[in-house]
């Protein structure tokens, strides 16, 4: 019997995926680049074990038995690991052992907070470790095709996942911008509105705005391309300012297209406008972007903050959205100019 362990963190896109050319093989009609969390933050933890005395391949998440022979994603993340395996000519254990793979998120399952991410970056690293096959771009192919995003997961700071041209895929990497080191003090804070399970999944909701957003194509040809070299050019002289604008131009960008798909992805909700409202008027009191917001396939609000800024940051938060409704309520509305950010 073989047992290995892994955690692999949730990435948060700056400039996001959405919209697939090519279905099975999860290939993205734009480059996208993320940020990875740290491995004691938001974090999916696998653990797999192979046997020669197991009669099938089981996976439970969170506790709960899930269908593994079932689930094409899985089983094609696991066959794409036997042929490298095969390719590399390793043979740390018997590829016709069963395996069962035991899977905990930390944080809510499928609320828009990139748990596919984490779940299948994580499933594949531990694969990889189990049969002894290095983790490489390569590999990053394999976790791509269990959740498009989870392909970022692999690295940690900041990484850009090319489209790739190829048909065959094997060109739609993952590769790593500049790692966490680079720029150490950026935090990202997450303001949970919602931790119930989205309504539309992300591959559906791609599907459908793909099929039906005029907006959609002309984003991947005209948009992304340029967005990502000022991205990176902002991450590499750690301009902020530059950083926080893309990031929100790209999240509006993204829910434009999921409301101008038909019938329409609906992400967020109005405390989410309020939170977009909120950052807007912190940035212009401040004088310069000190936060910068960013929207998944949820209502959930992701901020991107130094962590210099992060007192004043958590005092405005806490003005003008108070724990008790009734203030709540009052304070909503009133500038934050008004409300004496230090
Ligand atoms: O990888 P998926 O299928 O969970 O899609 C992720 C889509 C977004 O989170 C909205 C954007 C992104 O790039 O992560």
């Amino acid at each position: 019997m073989f047992s290995v362990t892994c955690v692999a963190p949730v990435n948060i896109a700056l400039i996001k995926y959405w919209g697939k050319r090519n279905e099975d093989l999860i290939l993205p009609i734009n480059d996208s680049v993320s940020m990875t969390l740290r491995t004691d933050e938001l974090c999916a933890e696998t653990t797999i074990t192979a046997s020669e005395s197991f009669y099938s391949n089981k996976m439970w998440l969170n506790g709960e038995e899930v269908p593994f022979e079932e689930n094409t994603r899985i089983l094609r993340c696991l066959n794409e690991v036997h042929r490298l395996a095969i390719c590399a000519g390793s043979q740390k254990i018997p590829l016709s052992w069963k395996i069962h793979v035991k899977s905990f998120n930390n944080f809510p399952t499928a609320a828009g907070l990139a748990s596919s991410a984490a779940g299948y970056a994580c499933l594949v690293y531990s694969l990889a470790c189990l049969y002894g096959i290095p983790v490489n771009d390569q590999l990053t192919t394999v976790a791509r095709q269990g959740s498009g995003s989870a392909c970022r997961s692999l690295y940690g700071g900041f990484v850009q996942w090319h489209r790739g041209n190829l048909d065959s895929g094997c060109d739609s990497v993952a590769k790593q911008v500049v790692s966490s080191k680079f720029w150490p003090n950026m935090h990202l804070i997450i303001l949970v509105v919602n931790d119930q399970r989205k309504n539309t999944g992300s591959t559906l909701g791609m599907q459908r705005s793909v099929q039906t957003s005029q907006l959609i194509q002309h984003r991947a040809d005209k948009v992304v391309p340029e967005r990502v070299n000022q991205l990176k050019t902002a991450i590499h002289k750690h301009d902020f300012d530059t950083f926080a604008k893309i990031t929100m131009k790209d999240s509006n960008q993204f829910h434009a297209i999921a409301m101008d798909t038909y019938p329409p992805c609906v992400y967020m909700n109005e405390t989410s406008h309020s939170i977009v409202s909120f950052v807007h008027d912190f940035n212009e009191l401040m004088g310069s972007s000190l936060i910068a917001y960013t929207f998944d396939a949820g209502p959930n609000a992701c901020l991107y903050v130094l962590e210099e800024n992060i007192p004043k940051l958590i005092y405005a938060i806490n003005k003008a959205f108070p724990n008790d409704e009734e203030s709540a309520d009052y304070l909503r509305g009133i500038p934050l100019s008004n409300l004496d950010i230090q």
